[in-house]
């Protein structure tokens, strides 16, 4: 497909309006003026819910989801029932991925059942085709266990996710830092091992990251756009709506996260989208809807662009080792529209965004040189 008088978003910022070509079955010329082609965002953090919770969300949901949020890529949390902590059930899953309009990766549990007890065997998942290791949702592991998975993890040739939360301390920031803290001390005890905090959410947090980066260690980060644009004065608003976890902070600690992102020391943005069906949420379950909403409130928080190309577009792919193959999206940047959970793709339409006017809309998605998803816009 020939794009004319698109900007192009790459490593070095966004380009002028120019012609270019995709490989894209099917479609012919088009006038891009106004939008933005990137290369398409790779989500490193989902919850699909496949196999054990139809009612949330299914691998065929969730990717068409994301293919409407802009991802053209997305890595699937291990928290399903059964929990991917076995070859032959992930390689069901992988099996049933290539038929998905999107890719989809899958991260295998750390230990079995998620218990923090006993180690998965991190080779056999490798070979089965898991991207990382990790136990997301829980963090029961103990030191000598962190260990003990960031070594094995190193071997099989993958980073270890960690859910930075000391259980026991429970959800507040200083649990998070103890975390951090806990798991650094771990990565430096075992040379060779890569390790990646998901969805980092306070300032403590992000400077114990920072100064890991300072002394070498290959440590890496995520935030989530929630995390970035709301804060705990949201939630009061939301009430259950708003229950996330790791819960939205303060200003201060959304104001380190937006500085961290800008500097580097947090290299990805990820949803932690986490559907949930309205009975489960109204019982209280943490996590809402992500894929949707991420594009408009990244683009809301005014990133250097090189930044967003960094967080969204390459860093995410570098961390679990994956490329680019003809995966590309074209954005709206100025298309406003409101919020409605009812309108969402997934099954999940539980957001903590309902009801507010953003900006900034996907226009069309392919992968795998086919067009997934196109939107016809309605200028005013
Ligand atoms: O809010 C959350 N929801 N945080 C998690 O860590 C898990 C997730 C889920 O699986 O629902």
């Amino acid at each position: 497909m020939h794009l004319q008088n698109v900007r192009v978003l790459g490593p070095t910022g966004l380009s002028l309006p120019t012609t270019v070509e995709i490989n894209a079955a099917g479609a012919v010329e088009r006038d891009a003026s106004g939008l933005i082609l990137s290369p398409g965002w790779l989500d490193l953090h989902a919850h699909l819910r496949d196999p054990g919770f139809p009612q949330k969300e299914t691998l065929q949901s969730g990717a068409t989801s994301a293919a409407f949020g802009g991802f053209t890529h997305v890595v699937a949390m291990a928290n399903t029932r059964p929990v991917t902590d076995r070859p032959a059930p992930l390689r069901a899953l992988m099996a049933r991925a290539v038929d998905l309009p999107i890719r989809v990766s899958f991260v295998a549990a750390v230990t079995m059942g998620l218990e923090g007890r006993t180690l998965t065997d991190a080779a056999a998942l490798r070979r089965a085709g898991a991207v990382a290791l990790s136990d997301d949702g829980r963090h029961l592991m103990d030191k000598a266990t962190l260990r003990r998975a960031l070594r094995a993890a190193a071997e099989a040739g993958m980073p270890l996710l960690i859910h930075a939360q000391i259980e026991r301390l429970g959800n507040g920031p200083e649990s998070e830092a103890a975390a951090v803290e806990e798991a650094l001390e771990a990565l430096q005890a075992v040379p060779g091992a890569r390790l990646h905090i998901q969805h980092v959410s306070t300032r403590a947090g992000v400077d114990l990251i920072r100064t890991g980066k300072r002394h070498a260690l290959r440590v890496t980060a995520e935030a989530t756009p929630h995390h970035l644009a709301l804060t705990a004065a949201d939630v009061l608003a939301l009430g259950p709506h708003g229950r996330v976890n790791p819960p939205l902070r303060s200003v201060d600690d959304r104001d380190a996260l937006r500085e961290a992102l800008a500097e580097g020391v947090i290299d990805a943005i990820a949803t932690d989208h986490a559907p949930h069906d309205a009975d489960a949420k109204a019982a209280g379950a943490n996590g809402f809807h992500g894929f949707e909403t991420a594009l408009a409130v990244v683009m809301d928080l005014g990133l250097d662009d090189r930044v967003l190309y960094r967080a969204c577009v390459e860093r995410p792919r570098e961390i679990i080792g994956q490329s680019i193959d003809d995966e590309w999206i074209l954005i709206d940047p100025t298309a406003e529209w409101i919020v409605d959970g009812g309108s969402f793709k997934s099954r999940g339409k539980n957001t903590p965004f309902a009801g507010r006017r953003v900006r900034g809309r996907i226009v069309m998605t392919t992968c795998r040189s086919q067009i997934v998803m196109e939107r016809v816009m309605q200028h005013a």
